[in-house]
């Protein structure tokens, strides 16, 4: 019960990668609020978890990309739990991968809009919350990001290159206020986003694709007391697809 009394917001939490953090942060006795469109899929997880912990989950539906939608939601939370401990900025969409030349700026507006603006918009609502007592906060960020497109295009790629940065601009303006900023690059990862890609296990060291859980395990050591000394890091979950 590492989380007992703490409130932790998680964005996309109706599948994949952000479901298994919400699941696994409500396990340790965390209140969750998570984020994702999609109202069926978002009751049907709620639901599921607070079966098992009765009242730890509450879901929303609102689109990362509103800046007004999100300030009012915030603005909600404030009056209801007054504080937030943890944030996960999770919510993301990817372009498969295609020549940057055929790349319109419609795909990078609508990348950008969920994977950067998203971020921005969620984390700037955030902070008068979590300085009230300190906190942490993780963004999902990917190997892309390091490394370029293995199988995605370069909006993608730029688009998790500027969390990787934002992580590290935002964990020093923030480190005084006793609130950790990091994030982590997951390689592949068996989700809906991957699907439909193909995946080459040879070239992956540990010879795995990830699991939603893993990548979740490694946010709640990040947003746990044992992670206090480590901010603006990018923690890479990928199988020993890159090494450093
Ligand atoms: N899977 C991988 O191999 C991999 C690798 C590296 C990094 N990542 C990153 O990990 C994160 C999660 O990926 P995943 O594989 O779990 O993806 P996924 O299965 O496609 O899930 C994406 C989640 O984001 C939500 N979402 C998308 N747009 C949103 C918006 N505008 N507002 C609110 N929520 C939104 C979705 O819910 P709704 O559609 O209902 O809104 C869904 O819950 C992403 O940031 C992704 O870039 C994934």
């Amino acid at each position: 019960m590492r989380f007992e009394k703490k409130v932790a917001v998680v964005s996309g939490g109706n599948r994949g990668i952000g479901e298994a953090i919400v699941r696994q942060l409500a396990n340790e006795g965390a209140q969750v609020l998570f984020l994702g469109k999609d109202v069926a899929r978002n009751e049907k997880v709620a639901q599921d978890i607070n079966r098992q912990h009765p009242g730890s989950t509450q879901s929303y539906s609102v689109d990362v990309t509103d800046e007004q939608a999100v300030n009012e939601w915030w603005n909600k939370v404030d009056k209801v739990f007054g504080r937030i401990d943890i944030l996960v900025n999770n919510a993301g969409i990817c372009h498969l991968a295609q020549p940057f030349s055929e790349l319109a700026d419609t795909s990078w507006q609508e990348t950008l809009s969920v994977n950067l603006y998203g971020v921005i918009h969620l984390t700037r609502g955030s902070i008068p919350l979590l300085k009230k007592q300190g906190g942490k906060i993780v963004n999902i960020a990917s190997l892309a990001g390091e490394v370029g497109g293995i199988a995605t295009a370069a909006d993608y790629v730029a688009s998790k290159a500027a969390i990787i940065g934002l992580t590290k601009s935002l964990a020093r303006e923030l480190g005084p206020d006793h609130i950790n900023v990091n994030a982590i690059a997951p390689g592949f990862v068996r989700t809906q986003m991957t699907e439909k890609m193909d995946i080459d296990l040879n070239c992956i060291p540990l010879r795995r694709i990830a699991e939603p859980e893993d990548i979740a395990a490694a946010v709640l050591f990040l947003v746990s007391e044992e992670a206090r000394c480590i901010t603006g890091t990018t923690l890479d979950v990928n199988g020993g697809l890159y090494l450093k």
